[in-house]
């Protein structure tokens, strides 16, 4: 349960294995991109949809977690506006982790190329096929990502420097391992 000093056990732990799907996540994608296209680039293909989707399952199954045991406190050590800018990036953060894989999946819809999850499970295409349509999402798709990452690497930062140079809770929280006995 969430409770004053700390998020709950749920909350930390899909935080940090959504945080680490994502480190994989994009680098496959480079990786991929830079191949040429043959069975090894498609298994990679595969490998970054289904990492991809369990992203968005595990951010669905987070705030239904959310809604159930709450969040800690705000900060009190920290002025009302950053409380506030802390609170939208959080929500962009959420928008993006649904927005990014519902537009791969659309994309890939597009493209005729359609989502089994893990190698075991069929996705419904929810748009036809139209190559327009692909590149245009593909767009968005790399867009989406990119700002994710850079809303991450701000987030990161923010995180670091309540740890490291307001010295207080706020990380700890998210990472109880790292609180002093
Ligand atoms: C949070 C989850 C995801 C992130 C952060 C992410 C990120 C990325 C990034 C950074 C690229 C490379 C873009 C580029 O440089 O061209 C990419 C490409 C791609 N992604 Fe994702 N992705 C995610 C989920 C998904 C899902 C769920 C699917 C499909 C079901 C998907 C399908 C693709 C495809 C097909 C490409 C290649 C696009 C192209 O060749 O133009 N992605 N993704
Ligand atoms: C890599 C991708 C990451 C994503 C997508 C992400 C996303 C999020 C989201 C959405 C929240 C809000 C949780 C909620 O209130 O429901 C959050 C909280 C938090 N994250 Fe991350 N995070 C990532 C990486 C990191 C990293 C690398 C750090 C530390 C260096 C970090 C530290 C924290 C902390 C301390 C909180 C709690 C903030 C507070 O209590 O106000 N996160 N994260």
């Amino acid at each position: 349960m969430t409770n004053n000093q700390s998020y709950g056990k749920t909350a930390i732990v899909l935080h940090w294995f959504t945080a680490l799907l994502i480190v994989l996540v994009i680098p496959l994608a480079w990786i991929m991109g830079s191949l040429e296209r043959g069975p090894l680039s498609a298994a990679l293909f595969d490998w970054h949809k289904s990492i991809g989707f369990s992203i968005l399952l595990l951010t669905a199954l987070r705030l239904v977690s959310r809604l159930i045991s709450g969040v800690p406190p705000a900060p009190e050590n920290t002025p009302a506006v950053i409380n506030k800018i802390s609170g939208l990036i959080h929500l962009a953060l959420y928008a993006l982790l649904f927005a990014i894989p519902l537009v791969g999946w659309a994309m890939v819809s597009a493209a005729g190329h359609p989502l089994v999850y893990l190698g075991l499970w069929q996705l419904p295409d929810f748009v036809a096929k139209d190559h327009a349509l692909h590149e245009t999402l593909g767009d968005v798709h790399e867009t989406l990502a990119y700002v994710l990452l850079a809303l991450v690497a701000l987030h990161a930062a923010a995180a670091l420097k309540h740890h490291f140079i307001q010295r207080d809770d706020v990380l700890t929280r998210m990472m109880p391992s790292l609180r002093k006995r």
